[in-house]
């Protein structure tokens, strides 16, 4: 993969203060942006600035809770009064607290708040987001979106309702910008991450559940905050400048295999039978 590929680029990354957000916007820069980290968490945000910068990137931390219409207009008038331009928005920001996730839960059991705040967060700030980065983006003709969404969004799940329909709305509002905007040089994708838990959330899994996911992975590993931002920096780069209105799956084929693999394997190694 070329090095700096997006030389003389401004990108914001939504939620970049820690996780695949804070990778994603170090990628971006070592790749040669010029980049907007920005997070609800401003010392967060400061410190991935501070680091990229100390390291020879450009990056600056705005504060912005993607929900709010006026923060997420402020947050790009400030962009563009530093940088001059936006030509990626990589909107990675979801609502992930450990109190959001015991209460979005199955559907006759769903805190309604919490499906309220989901749809706010992820959503609808992901719709605020491209609103005025489109905006920019138009001015110059040309710009990437990327958003990030989930397996979830694309397969039933025993929880998380309200993250998994707000995941799966992304892949559709992403396909309507590119729809609109395409012929005016603007793309627009959907990232579907599968797990690529960053090494300090390795702790919170239990090892039994982590085996079972690995299980279903066709790669050796899970994935890894890294292997995600790269595929990031490609769909804002003009190394896709033919991928738009796509969902692009980088999940390590944990989707992409028959439900029945892991236990076909098991049998197979119980009875000795040879199944491939
Ligand atoms: N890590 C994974 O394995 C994985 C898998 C599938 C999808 N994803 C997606 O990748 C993205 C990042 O996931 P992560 O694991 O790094 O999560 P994370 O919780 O570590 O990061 C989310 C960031 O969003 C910020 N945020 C929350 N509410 C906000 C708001 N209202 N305004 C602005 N910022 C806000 C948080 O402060 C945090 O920095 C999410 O969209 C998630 O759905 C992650």
């Amino acid at each position: 993969m070329s090095e700096r590929k997006l030389d003389g680029r401004v990108a914001i990354v939504t939620g970049a203060a820690g996780g695949l957000g804070a990778e994603s916007a170090r990628v971006l820069a070592m790749h040669g942006a010029s980049v907007a980290i920005t997070d609800i968490d401003l010392d967060g945000a400061r410190e991935v600035a501070a680091e990229i910068e100390s390291g020879g990137g450009r990056a600056f931390a705005v504060q912005a809770d993607v929900s709010s219409e006026g923060d997420v207009a402020a947050m790009v008038a400030a962009v563009v009064d530093r940088f001059g331009r936006v030509d990626v928005l990589y909107s990675n920001a979801a609502i992930l607290s450990v109190e959001q996730r015991q209460r979005d839960r199955d559907v006759a059991n769903m805190d309604v708040e919490a499906w309220d705040r989901a749809m706010a967060v992820n959503l609808r700030g992901a719709m605020l987001c491209a609103k005025y980065a489109i905006r920019e983006m138009l001015k110059q003709k040309k710009g990437s979106l990327i958003f990030a969404t989930s397996g979830l969004g694309a397969q039933g799940d025993l929880s998380l309702s309200a993250y998994a329909a707000s995941k799966a709305a992304l892949m559709m509002l992403s396909k309507s910008i590119a729809t609109q905007y395409g012929k005016e040089g603007i793309r627009s994708n959907a990232l579907q991450i599968g797990l690529a838990p960053a090494e300090n959330a390795h702790g919170s899994m239990p090892p039994a559940v982590i085996q079972i996911l690995r299980d279903n992975h066709l790669t050796p590993d899970v994935g890894s905050p890294r292997q995600i931002a790269d595929v990031v920096a490609f769909l804002a780069s003009d190394e896709s400048s033919f991928v738009t209105g796509t969902t692009l799956v980088a999940d390590g084929g944990f989707s992409c295999h028959t439900p029945s693999l892991v236990a076909m394997k098991a049998l197979f190694a119980q009875t000795g039978a040879k199944g491939m």
